[in-house]
């Protein structure tokens, strides 16, 4: 009988890709880790992860961080608030939890940050809980494993827990999302080198709806609204700690760059930045200037 756990727990022990948080999954790494990764792909978080732990090596250290540290170390990760949230988490996790991170999925709900796939993530990878962790990736893979057709996310989460083995959970949902990330492709699935592929409803097959890219958003990303955000926090890290310029200055500067001025302003960017604990924004007589939070 084909035994797909084992085959894809060996798969990963073979090629499961050498992360830096998985040589040492302490839950402050593997926190990190995955709020990093959301949104961003894991190649591209690497070096930033090391920056991050070398200067914050523990949950408390980042608890203590200034607003605008983060922030620069986040550096071009976009979705700056994840950083500024993840201090907050920890500010938290000091203040009522002694800077332990709770090992309980409602406790790690309620955290900034933190929804049901990054809880999944930390009870186990972090703490070798048998609990599934569903991003896209492995939603896809069980899906095509266990039903090769479309079915509901009730359905999809009840076989991803059955499916997870027992004491094996944070190496299992790792291999899913390598697994995810390498061979089930969405668009091509690579089902001839799959570990899995004696057992799977979907071999050979793409199921409805998975071809689909995801909505295609309103507004090209030169012109977004995460772009001018990005664009303007980019230039305020060059800035000394607890100094503020003013926006004139740093429009042109963005203009001389080739960055054209946002339809509603520079001023309502830095606004929102400001609104989202980002950047302080300060308008006096007819002068804004502005700085990192
Ligand atoms: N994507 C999100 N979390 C991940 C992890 N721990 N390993 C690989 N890819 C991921």
């Amino acid at each position: 009988m084909f035994d797909a756990r084992r085959a894809l727990l060996d798969w990963y022990a073979q090629y499961g890709r050498d992360l830096p948080w998985r040589r040492h999954p302490t839950p402050y790494r593997v926190l990190l880790s995955e709020i990093m990764l959301q949104q961003t792909q894991v190649d591209r978080i690497v070096p930033y992860f090391e920056a991050f732990v070398e200067r914050f090596p523990t949950l408390a250290d980042l608890a203590a961080a200034e607003t605008h540290e983060v922030i620069r170390l986040w550096g071009g990760l976009g979705y700056n608030r994840r950083a500024v949230q993840l201090r907050n988490l920890a500010r938290i996790v000091m203040e009522q939890y002694g800077g332990e991170l709770p090992q309980d999925r409602h406790a790690l709900l309620a955290l900034p940050g933190v929804g049901p796939y990054t809880a999944g993530a930390l009870l186990s990878i972090a703490f070798a809980h048998d609990e599934p962790a569903m991003d896209t990736n492995v939603r896809r893979v069980v899906g095509r494993y266990a039903f090769g057709e479309s079915v509901s996310p009730s359905e999809l989460e009840r076989a991803a827990r059955d499916f997870v083995p027992p004491g094996r959970a944070g190496e299992w949902n790792q291999a899913l999302m390598d697994l995810g990330s390498s061979i089930c492709l969405s668009r091509q699935p690579h089902c001839l080198i799959c570990p899995l592929q004696t057992g799977c409803r979907g071999k050979g097959r793409v199921l409805d709806g998975e071809t689909a890219r995801g909505a295609s958003p309103k507004t090209p990303y030169l012109r977004s609204t995460r772009y001018y955000r990005g664009r303007l926090l980019a230039q305020l890290r060059f800035l000394p700690a607890d100094t503020v310029v003013p926006l004139s200055v740093v429009a042109e500067r963005l203009g001389q760059y080739g960055v054209a001025e946002p339809p509603d302003g520079w001023e309502r960017v830095g606004s929102d930045l400001a609104r989202d604990g980002l950047a302080r924004i300060e308008t006096r007589a007819d002068s804004v200037t502005i700085g990192l939070a």
